[in-house]
């Protein structure tokens, strides 16, 4: 027999870490309500864990984000675990990026999680007891050239969740961070598809910056593989069902080559650091 536990929500269960997350939970006797925009991925998991609720949404629109607050609101018992973790990146130099895109970024990384939270935390308040994990990534805290504005949303994660475990700590809500490095999941094609053909429609200035970067950082990842999303799934597991979960946990790829060095160097050798990293130290156009 399994324990039956509370309600959960997991954000972006169509896929990736959200679904393997959503599976994990599913098995561990929660209900677990899995939110995305696809409706046939969701129905689907959904079919095969029948403790799984889908529900569509689309977190780039505010009157989605407020229609699913007020499901959450109204449901007849409590969200006891909230896994924040749809997201996406786009990509390109800061001036190739449009500002509409940027806004639509942080719409769906940042202020549907501060939205959701904000949603599940009276009833969380009221039991005196939850759990809030909040994905990061080893870009929130340093920035990739060409990746500034997803670095900048998971930047802001990182102070939200900060912020909130010291406040919500003495109702007994635990606030966790989770900062994976790379992970085999539908995250990149999604971003290529969504940044498009850059190298098309850049300036000539950055094309050869682009190319730079491009061949440097794909040397550093042919140096590893990359794992699936079971490392971050099985490690929220872990992090739901323990009595005393660490504030950050940190996993995968780019971590020691990143995050690690980010963390303790000064400001001024990071940046050098980076920029051979990068392939654009002494690079002049
Ligand atoms: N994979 C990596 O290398 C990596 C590294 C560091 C951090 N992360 C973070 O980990 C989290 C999960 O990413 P993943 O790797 O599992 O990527 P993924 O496979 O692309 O999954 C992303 C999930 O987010 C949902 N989502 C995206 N836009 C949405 C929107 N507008 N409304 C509702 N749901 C939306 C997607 O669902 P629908 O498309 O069905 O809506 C999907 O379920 C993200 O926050 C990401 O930033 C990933």
């Amino acid at each position: 027999m399994v324990q039956e536990r509370g309600m959960a929500l997991v954000t972006g269960a169509s896929s990736g870490i959200g679904r393997e997350v959503a599976i994990r939970l599913a098995k561990r006797g929660f209900r677990v309500i899995g939110a995305a925009r696809r409706m046939d991925r969701l129905n689907q998991l959904a079919s095969q864990y029948g403790n799984i609720i889908p529900k569509k949404v689309d977190l780039s629109d505010s009157e989605n984000v407020e229609a699913l607050c007020r499901y959450i609101l109204e449901y007849p018992k409590p969200i006891s675990v909230l896994v924040n973790n749809a997201g996406y990146s786009i990509r390109g130099a800061l001036e190739d990026v449009p500002v509409s895109d940027v806004r639509r970024l942080f719409e769906v990384n940042l202020f549907a999680l501060i939205r959701i939270t904000q949603a599940c935390l009276p009833g969380m308040r009221k039991q005196r007891n939850g759990t809030i994990v909040n994905l990061s990534s080893v870009a929130g805290k340093f920035a990739f050239p060409m990746s500034g504005v997803y670095a900048a949303t998971k930047h802001a994660v990182e102070a939200i969740s900060d912020a909130l475990r010291a406040e919500v700590r003495p109702f007994g809500i635990r606030v966790i961070t989770i900062r994976p490095g790379a992970i085999a999941t539908e995250f990149n094609e999604v971003a290529n598809r969504l940044t498009g053909d850059l190298m098309a429609r850049t300036y000539p200035d950055y094309k050869p910056l682009y190319e730079s970067s491009g061949a440097a950082i794909g040397r550093i990842f042919s140096q590893f593989t990359i794992p699936g999303p079971g490392i971050i799934a099985d490690l929220i597991e872990e992090i739901v069902l323990s009595e005393t979960p660490k504030p950050v946990y940190t996993a995968g790829p780019l971590v020691k080559e990143f995050l690690e060095p980010r963390l303790k160097m000064d400001d001024e050798a990071f940046d050098k650091y980076m920029a051979e990293k990068t392939g654009l130290m002494g690079l002049q156009v």
